[in-house]
């Protein structure tokens, strides 16, 4: 009877210590990991990330000014992520009306996000009068090819057959093309209704481009992240077994420590008490692996 409460009591704290230590913000939605700088918890992660994710039935969801995006994937080595709008054309579509959401970010999130270099973005039927336009007297477009994707292999696509390539826009000679290819460093921000396009396209390359035209491309937006050289904090925070997060301002970083927050790490503000206490959870947790030991040991 006492063995078997000594048994139960040792695994609970076993647990509990397992869960304490690890005291962690990363998660899961479907089968994309959810960390540090991002978190699906309002408090944990970086604070530039906070609001961003949203997981709904398993697919992860990137929320911005713009609109929201699907992740299709968060690249942790290369701090960059792959978004899917459901708005935008691909080469099996067209889409127009200017139902794309583009690319925009809130101006406070800018600096932590900035859509990769080799990600051109298509921009489809925009009017003559658009911003895009202006500043490039004759025939001097802002048009180019980025990362060896462009409007020149992208009218090959099936999507444009349906559409019917030449129907957009006012033809050749006068007015502006179809389709005109930017990268995201020229434009800043895409907004079509700004724009005045009637919708886009995203494509971005990660290997060497293969030489199946625009059919090969992958569609969709490649966003660089970076927490601006902030990473030091939280690096200290989680080698002393802390979890990274922030206060309620919604600004200041914390390192969760589980029973206590720290506004460093969890070795440098460790409270005497708590000091008193990770020793003698150590014993206990040695003294219940003992235990366990010894009655898998009786059973034989
Ligand atoms: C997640 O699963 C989907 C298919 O369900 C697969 O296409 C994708 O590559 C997976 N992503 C990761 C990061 O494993
Ligand atoms: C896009 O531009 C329009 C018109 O200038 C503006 O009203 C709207 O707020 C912008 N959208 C975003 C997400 O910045
Ligand atoms: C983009 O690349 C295509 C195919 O290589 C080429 O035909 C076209 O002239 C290029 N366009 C621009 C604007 O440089
Ligand atoms: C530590 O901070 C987080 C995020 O602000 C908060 O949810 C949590 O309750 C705090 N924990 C303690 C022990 O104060």
């Amino acid at each position: 009877m006492a063995l078997l409460f000594l048994n139960t009591f040792c695994l609970s704290f076993l647990a509990l210590i397992a869960t304490s230590r690890a005291g962690s913000c990363r998660s899961y939605c479907g089968n994309i990991t959810v960390d540090y700088p991002f978190s699906l918890d309002y408090g944990c992660g970086h604070p530039g990330f906070k609001e961003l994710l949203f997981c709904m039935n398993d697919v992860l969801m990137f929320h911005i000014s713009s609109g929201s995006y699907r992740v299709l994937d968060i690249d942790y080595a290369y701090q960059a992520l792959t978004l899917h709008d459901p708005h935008m054309s691909t080469c099996d579509t067209i889409v127009l009306g200017g139902r794309g959401n583009g690319f925009t970010v809130e101006d406070w999130r800018a600096p932590y996000f900035n859509p990769t270099s080799d990600n051109v973005f298509m921009l489809i039927g925009c009017s003559a009068e658009s911003p895009v336009f202006q500043g490039f007297p004759g025939k001097h477009l802002p048009c180019r090819n980025v990362s060896g994707m462009g409007c020149e292999e992208y009218y090959d696509c099936p999507a444009w057959t349906m559409v019917g390539h030449k129907t957009l826009g006012s033809g050749y000679g006068s007015g502006p093309p179809e389709c005109c290819a930017v990268a995201f460093e020229a434009i800043k921000a895409i907004n079509l209704s700004k724009l005045q396009c009637e919708g886009y396209s995203s494509a971005y390359s990660l290997a060497p481009l293969r030489v199946d035209g625009a059919g090969g491309w992958s569609y969709g937006i490649r966003v660089k992240y970076s927490v601006q050289g902030n990473d030091e904090f939280c690096r200290a925070c989680e080698a002393t077994g802390g979890a990274c997060g922030f206060g309620t301002d919604g600004i200041k970083q914390l390192c969760m420590c589980g029973s206590f927050n720290s506004t460093t790490n969890c070795d440098s503000e460790r409270s005497t008490s708590s000091k008193m206490t990770l020793p003698l959870a150590e014993a206990l947790a040695g003294f219940c692996i003992h235990m366990a030991m010894w009655m898998i040991s009786s059973h034989f």
